[in-house]
């Protein structure tokens, strides 16, 4: 997969080289490159903004450098994602259907957005989504690019060395938050790990994690327990829904 985000502050996105997605540039598993938005500014002071038409506060992003930037990036088949609190919320499923795209372009705007008309023009020709990552205000689009290229990469083939540690996770298939993990000493500041993970009966303890799945998603994500599907519910689960 290719990857290429533009900013207007590049440097942001220097985490990008570390930990999970830089291991997986490294390997060639995915193809993510940085540009900065000025680059493409025309003017001597390389002007990416200017004030709202029709008033108001702050400066907006204007449509002809990031047209002029996105023509250069974009191919037939890219996905481009404008990162902003009004775009549709970005889950796990999202980062689903973007793990399968060839070619992702991340348009990080700054201050009050980026001028409508760039989205409504890429939307006539190529594949656009406004996303949003919580509903909260960030400074900028350039954590939530971070977000989704992890969110994204790590579930590109290749990259998770291991591909079970995929499936029993938060937001997965069974659509429950994954159940608490222990590890050893047996008893850490006077706390014991639970008895059942260490009888060695695997029919008890996953039946353990799956209730312990459920309590906590019924304590902290009660709409997730709503969203449930009936076929995933089993009789052993009853007792606690
Ligand atoms: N830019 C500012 N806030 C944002 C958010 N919550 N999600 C995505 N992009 C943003």
């Amino acid at each position: 997969m290719r990857i290429d985000v533009v900013s207007i502050f590049p440097d942001y996105l220097a985490p990008l080289g570390l930990s999970l997605v830089g291991k997986a540039r490294a390997a060639g598993l995915v193809d993510l490159r940085v540009h900065d938005l000025r680059a493409w500014a025309v003017d001597r002071h390389h002007t990416v903004d200017d004030t709202p038409t029709g008033g108001g506060a702050g400066m907006v992003m204007r449509p002809d450098v990031w047209g002029t930037a996105l023509d250069e990036l974009v191919t037939d088949t890219t996905h481009l994602l404008i990162p902003t609190p009004s775009g549709a919320t970005f889950t796990q499923r999202t980062a689903e259907a973007l793990a399968a795209a060839p070619h992702l372009v991340i348009a990080c705007g700054r201050y009050e957005g980026i001028d409508a008309r760039v989205a409504a023009h890429y939307r006539t020709r190529i594949q656009v989504t406004e996303v949003s990552i919580g509903d909260y205000v960030l400074g900028g689009g350039e954590a939530a690019a971070l977000v989704m290229v992890e969110a994204v990469t790590r579930l590109l083939p290749g990259v998770i060395g291991n591909p079970e540690s995929l499936v029993e996770e938060s937001h997965g298939a069974d659509g429950l938050l994954e159940y608490p993990v222990f590890t050893r000493p047996v008893t850490w500041a006077g706390l014991d790990v639970p008895a059942v993970l260490t009888s060695g009966h695997h029919g008890k303890i996953t039946r353990w994690r799956r209730d312990e799945a459920l309590t906590r998603t019924s304590a902290r994500r009660p709409d997730l327990i709503e969203a449930l599907d009936a076929a995933t519910v089993d009789r052993g689960d009853l007792a606690l829904l």
